[in-house]
């Protein structure tokens, strides 16, 4: 019963087996995942993922990484891919200031023109934001519409920023880092993220939980960080699945209805 809503299936370390990767998520118990666009050739790999897979969903945005490639073009072939019914949300968009693979100024100008992309279409956003929480909330503040929902994926701000997230309807999404020795901070945050806001993911290839830090990330492996949560907020782990999935399809609105659902 568990929904990875951040993947990167199309990642080239996953060349060699992806089929049987997707095929071995499904048997495991991952019962949808949303693959998520980083530029525009990985949101159009997502989208033919979740042609070919009915439990797979799409996301499509520019990643701040590349945010030094969004034109008009590209803006106009996110919207073409926006129209598919797999397509869920516009991300992943934000600001890196970690990497600054595209000068901050660009990242700024192209995170505002995606939130006003999602604004028009009427879909969700996926955040990233790294070492940019400051600048990363004044715009999504400045830009968002009214009713617009959103996730802060990998979540790496402080538990003080949580309540201005929750306070603007969004979600609170954690990887595998909450598994690590050194994540205090995090674990503060999972805490203060009310129940009913919070989504897991795996953000595979990347942030492997323990006990397979270090290794490749596969979907399968959301149940640790799952788990984690579960124990943080003190309940028991299927009722706790329960609420993550009923959290991930209010958001994601345009998913499917799922006979899993509850409310
Ligand atoms: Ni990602």
């Amino acid at each position: 019963m568990l929904f990875d809503s951040h993947a990167h299936l199309d990642d080239r370390r996953f060349d060699k087996d992806r089929d049987e990767v997707i095929a071995n998520a499904k048997k495991n118990g991952i019962k949808r995942i949303i693959n998520v666009g980083a530029d525009i050739k990985s949101c159009y790999t997502s989208l033919q993922l979740a042609k070919k897979h009915d439990f797979i969903f799409n996301a499509c945005g520019i990643h701040p990484h590349d945010a030094d490639t969004y034109n008009d073009g590209i803006e106009k072939q996110l919207v073409e891919i926006a129209k598919e019914p797999s397509t869920v949300a516009i991300g992943e968009i934000g600001l890196d200031y970690y990497y600054n693979n595209s000068p901050r100024e660009i990242q700024k100008d192209v995170f505002a023109r995606q939130i006003n992309l999602a604004g028009r279409l009427g879909l969700p956003i996926i955040i990233h934001d790294r070492d940019a929480h400051k600048d990363c909330m004044d715009i999504v503040k400045a830009e968002k519409t009214q009713n617009m929902k959103g996730v802060f994926h990998c979540y790496s701000g402080s538990a003080e920023m949580i309540k201005i997230i929750v306070d603007m309807g969004f979600y609170v999404s954690f990887t595998g880092v909450i598994t690590f020795k050194n994540a205090r901070k995090t674990l503060e945050a999972v805490n203060a993220v009310p129940v009913n806001r919070l989504l897991v993911e795996t953000d595979c290839p990347y942030m492997s939980p323990e006990p397979n830090r270090g290794r490749r990330n596969i979907p399968d492996y959301v149940k640790f960080t799952a788990l984690k949560m579960a124990q943080i907020h003190k309940l028991k782990f299927d009722e706790f699945c329960q609420i993550l999935w009923d959290n991930t399809h209010r958001l994601f609105d345009r998913l499917p209805n799922s006979s899993d659902m509850i409310k």
